[in-house]
């Protein structure tokens, strides 16, 4: 075992990685290290193909979606019954993975995991798009529809595509209810959307009356791919608790605390709960079975997709404006010196997107960017029961001269009553609350902070870090009630130095 995992993970048998913000902040780096270092078993218990990250090795770089990084490392991989699964994507990251020589016999998908068929892509996707005002901005692989279906307990998991007049009567009683549903939508929206690439360019398009689906067209295809995917499918939960104690299991979390159904800034929020809660409940165990909690937090910057609340945002609603309507093309071509001491701050908030590569792995949106929100860091650690964290992404801001770090809130809005609690202008607020009718109304209440010159790539050490940014650190543990074991100041795995064990 390398030293990093020795010195952090002494006596620990199940590790959870989290994220303590809004997704896509290195997480993938630290799963891909403890996969390859310390794990038994990987398992992922939340999300679906709307999580997604690039992995490397060698020449080999494919952005997954579905699979657990342990793949690549020759270890057991489970996707969990918490986790949404799309079928065809399964497939082709396998086949990915076939053609860098890796094997697919070590994963295994839960027979409970729930199914997302065309009508949960088409009802996601015709939803925002006919509900322009209150899109959410998903990520349109179906997850709202099909986290509802399940709890509507009306929805179809994997071990039905193992038997065909099973998955065929629970697919006619799921679809009579979606064509209900959506034939209260524009019909030519309907259509279009059915034609997307990721429906088959129309394949389960059924033209000519109302029905809109065809029914064969998705049992053929969907049979198919059970009969493809049936050596994998297997009770996980079962397997898990079996190893529980004895193996190494690494969960991996999808999205952040700040994007749980449960805990998150609702209903700008995923469909599926990302604290480690719903993480273990998801592999089919118990938060208490989890002996370490790691929540990855990035700095001295956030980022979101999608739509929401964002009090750091740099450059406001401005950025949000533009990331909406924006790619990153043509951000580059629209901003191509965006500068890290910018007088303006929305143009500095591109920059740090643009040296950051703060574009979606999944959808390739921009990411709104903003200053480091304590507030919500100590709400999300809150929840996270933890306060173990591992800070991401800090050379993105090597040559900055000065960057802000929200301290606090101040709500500036009408009295809002909230259970016990009355909101009233003035209130300072150090934890966020995370109702939206609270949150448009906070301004964030900042501490400036000297940049640092870098580059910081090459530190191993904290006393290798330049002083501004340690002092600045100090300052987030502090203020923040967080414990840094581990800070990473580039994408490699050797780019990593360690600070001090969890407490
Ligand atoms: P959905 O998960 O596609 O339903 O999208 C709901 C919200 O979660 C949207 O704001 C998405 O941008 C956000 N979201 C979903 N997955 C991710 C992710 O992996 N990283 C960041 N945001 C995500």
């Amino acid at each position: 075992m390398n030293t990093i995992s020795s010195r952090l993970l002494n006596g620990v048998k199940t590790l959870g990685i989290v994220c303590n913000q809004w997704g896509d902040t290195g997480k993938g780096k630290f799963v891909d290290y403890f996969a390859a270092e310390w794990a038994d078993i990987v398992a992922r218990g939340t999300g679906g193909a709307n999580a997604g990250h690039t992995i490397r090795v060698g020449d080999f770089s494919y952005a997954f979606h579905l699979v657990p990084s342990g793949m690549l490392h020759d270890k057991l991989n489970i996707i969990g019954s918490g986790v949404a699964v799309e079928p065809g994507t399964v497939l082709e990251e396998l086949a990915a993975l076939e053609q860098a020589k890796v094997s697919p016999d070590k994963l295994r998908i839960s027979l409970n995991a729930h199914l997302v068929l065309p009508q949960h892509v088409v009802l996601d996707r015709v939803r925002e798009a006919g509900n322009k005002d209150g899109a959410i901005g998903t990520t349109g692989r179906g997850m709202g529809p099909v986290f509802a279906d399940h709890v509507a307990r009306v929805g179809l998991v994997m071990n039905d595509l193992l038997n065909p007049d099973i998955f065929l009567r629970k697919l006619r009683q799921n679809l009579e209810e979606k064509v209900r549903i959506l034939r209260t939508y524009d019909p030519e929206i309907v259509r279009q959307v059915m034609h997307q690439k990721i429906l088959g360019d129309g394949m389960f398009y059924y033209p000519g009356d109302s029905n809109i689906f065809d029914v064969d067209a998705i049992a053929e295809r969907y049979l198919a791919y059970g009969k493809m995917l049936r050596p994998f499918v297997a009770d996980t939960d079962a397997i898990l608790r079996e190893a529980l104690g004895k193996k190494r299991i690494l969960l991996e979390g999808a999205q952040g605390n700040l994007l749980s159904v449960d805990y998150g800034t609702y209903p700008y929020v995923t469909s599926s709960d990302c604290s480690i809660q719903g993480l273990a409940k998801g592999v089919g165990i118990r938060e208490r079975d989890v002996d370490l909690v790691l929540a990855i937090v990035k700095a001295f910057y956030m980022t979101r997709v999608g739509e929401g609340p964002f009090p750091t945002e740099l450059g406001g609603e401005a950025s949000a404006r533009g990331c909406r309507n924006s790619t990153r093309a043509l951000e580059a071509e629209r901003y191509p010196n965006a500068s890290l001491n910018d007088p303006n701050e929305l143009v500095r908030g591109v920059a740090i997107r643009q040296v950051g590569q703060e574009y979606g792995a999944t959808t390739g949106r921009p990411r709104r960017t903003g200053w480091l929100d304590l507030p919500l860091l100590r709400y999300s650690c809150a929840v996270t029961g933890s306060s173990n964290i591992i800070l991401t992404k800090l050379d993105v801001m090597d040559g900055m001269e000065m960057f802000k770090v929200c301290a606090a809130y101040e709500y500036r809005g009408p009295d809002y009553i909230r259970g016990d609690r009355t909101f009233r202008t003035g209130d300072r607020l150090e934890v966020a609350v995370p109702d939206l009718e609270v949150m448009k109304h906070c301004v964030p209440r900042y501490v400036e902070f000297s940049g640092w010159k870098g580059p910081i790539r090459r530190a191993r050490t904290l006393d290798e870090l330049p002083r501004d940014l340690r002092g600045a650190i100090t300052y987030l543990e502090a203020w923040a009630g967080v414990n840094v074991t581990l800070i990473s100041v580039g994408p490699d795995r050797e780019e990593t130095i360690f600070v001090r064990p969890p407490r």
